[in-house]
């Protein structure tokens, strides 16, 4: 369980996180959204302590790593996470198995002998076979995606992190990556957090969804919770996002 209290981050001037407070349990898929610019990439990123807030705390599993100046126990719970960035981030000289295995070799100590079976058995997972030697420049980009999900679930995280999993990609492979992320959660029971702004994606795959507004989260609740919403910047992010789906 992830328990996030009071949370502050500000770039200089610019208060980005203004006490941020959330509860995230075992097993939910839950999606951050709001306005671009409005801070859901600097909270995911805090999450992990990629960017270090203000104040705050950040427990996960009972670890307090808000503010904890702790190499080890920051690196011992960073284990526990799996990111997907927005660009995939893959490296581009290596094949795809090196790429997939790339976390093995920092993250845990199983041998490296055990590399290509638990390589192949994620890219399977992801629904890709036969692509081991493959480099980055000759799949597609749902076939990166792909492969980047199976590198950030190699070293079996008990969270994933995925910001913007879907921007920029066509309507079949949004659906693709939908059902990537929801298979992540049902087949290994991966507690997820999703940031997008794409409000539809939120609604049809969250347990709960939360509204990012002005450094704060205006609105928590599931999906049907939410479109029922009377907040007024959570009412005028739903009339935007379904005027842009027209
Ligand atoms: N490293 C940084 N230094 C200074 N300002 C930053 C930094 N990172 C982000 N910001 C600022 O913080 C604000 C929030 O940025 P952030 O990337 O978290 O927004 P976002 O909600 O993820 O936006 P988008 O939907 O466009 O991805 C923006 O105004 C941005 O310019
Ligand atoms: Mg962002």
């Amino acid at each position: 369980m992830i328990e996030i209290r009071k949370l502050d981050k500000a770039f200089g001037s610019h208060r980005i996180l203004r006490g941020v407070s959330v509860d995230i349990k075992e097993g939910e898929l839950f999606s951050v959204i709001g306005p671009s610019g409005m801070g859901k990439s600097t909270f995911i990123k805090c999450l992990i302590r990629l960017l270090r807030p203000d104040g705050g705390s950040i427990i996960v599993d009972g670890t307090d790593i808000g503010s904890t100046s702790s190499e080890s126990t920051l690196a011992r719970v960073r284990r526990s996470f799996g990111y997907l960035f927005q660009e995939g981030a893959l490296f581009d000289s290596l094949t795809v198995m090196e790429n997939v295995a790339f976390g093995l070799k920092y993250l845990t100590d199983i041998p490296k002998s055990e590399y290509p079976g638990i390589v192949r058995e994620k890219l399977a997972l992801v629904g890709l076979k036969d692509v081991e030697d493959l480099k980055p420049a000759e799949l597609s980009v749902g076939m990166k995606k792909r492969v980047s999900l199976a590198r950030s679930i190699a070293a079996a995280p008990k969270y994933m992190l995925y910001d913007e999993p879907t921007t920029g990609l066509d309507p079949v492979t949004t659906g693709m990556v939908k059902d990537l992320i929801t298979d992540m959660r049902a087949k290994l029971g991966i507690t997820s957090i999703v940031v997008t702004h794409d409000l539809n994606l939120a609604l049809e795959i969250s347990s709960r969804v939360a509204m990012l507004n002005h450094g704060e989260f205006v609105e928590v609740g599931a999906p049907a919770e939410f479109r029922r919403s009377d907040n007024p910047a959570v009412k005028e992010f739903m009339r935007i996002s379904h005027l842009s789906r027209e």
